[in-house]
């Protein structure tokens, strides 16, 4: 049996009243290519909130690369998971390069300080850049990219201290057809690449899945409607209950569509 990179077991989140994830267990084994889809407002970056031990769930346990969230210490363990979500990009300082955006990740900070890099961590950050496609971008401050071009550097940054644990929060949203094609293309690589990290990635749009994505969990209103091999959770019948309409859904070399 392969190895558990994340296990939660009843996990609840409360805020303000309301239930952001209620009674969520979830387990994620090495290798795994997984997809959390569900409507806006569903809980999806909530749980990957509590995947990157950036959030405590209110009940239930969590854990993380062998070790129980809340027993650990985190800044030992957030170095070991990649994550790419707006929440990060908007932190990203003003001025800030993408070439360094990308090296700042080794310590899992943002924004350059005084750190030495060696040339070994040069090389790996400008190959990242050259796999998505963002090599050119090396010498811009981030703040000045289009979208698309920020995502695809977010991965990088995401990838480069090779974490055992990769999440991506909708990397496709706000990309126009031809960047979330080129998108779901590289994504879709990595899936492949038996050297790269397990994975789990949040979209509301079964186009945006790539190919090699093994595993689908389905939220609505924080609770699980379906979760295990991904060709038999995205059937019509837990796809409609998942968005609350009727869905017709196809897969055709290896992609996805849903609709009405
Ligand atoms: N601090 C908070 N207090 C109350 N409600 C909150 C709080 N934070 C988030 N929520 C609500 O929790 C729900 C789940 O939010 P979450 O961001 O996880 O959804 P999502 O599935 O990622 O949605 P989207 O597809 O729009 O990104 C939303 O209805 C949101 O408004
Ligand atoms: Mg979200």
């Amino acid at each position: 049996m392969a190895d558990e990179v994340l296990e939660l077991r009843g996990v609840g989140v409360k805020r303000g009243g309301a239930d952001l994830l209620r009674d969520v267990s979830w387990r994620v084994d090495e290798g795994d290519r997984w997809v959390v889809v569900g409507p806006n407002g569903a809980g999806k970056t909530t749980l990957l909130q509590v995947a990157a031990t950036l959030l405590h769930p209110t009940s239930g346990t969590v854990d993380v690369l062998g070790e129980r969230v809340g027993r650990t210490d985190v800044f030992e363990l957030r170095p070991r998971i990649g994550l790419a979500s707006a929440a990060v990009a908007d932190r990203v300082p003003a001025g800030e390069k993408v070439i360094d955006l990308v090296l700042t990740a080794s310590y899992a900070i943002l924004g350059r300080w005084q750190e030495e890099y060696d040339s070994t961590d040069l090389s790996r950050a400008i190959g990242l850049l050259e796999m998505l496609g963002a090599s050119d971008l090396m010498n811009r401050t981030f703040s000045t990219l289009s979208e698309g071009e920020r995502k695809r550097v977010q991965i990088a940054r995401a990838l480069m201290p090779d974490p055992e644990l990769l999440l991506l929060d909708e990397p496709a949203a706000g990309l126009d057809l031809g960047g979330r094609e080129d998108l779901v293309r590289r994504l879709g690589a990595l899936a492949d690449d038996p050297a790269a990290p397990t994975t789990a990635m949040v979209t509301h749009h079964l186009e945006e899945v790539p190919p090699g994505v093994t595993h689908a969990l389905l939220l609505r209103q924080g609770a699980v409607v379906a979760q295990g091999k991904v060709d038999e959770v995205f059937t019509p019948e837990h796809l409609s209950a998942c968005f609350g309409l009727p869905l017709t859904v196809e897969r055709r070399d290896g992609r996805w569509t849903a609709r009405v």
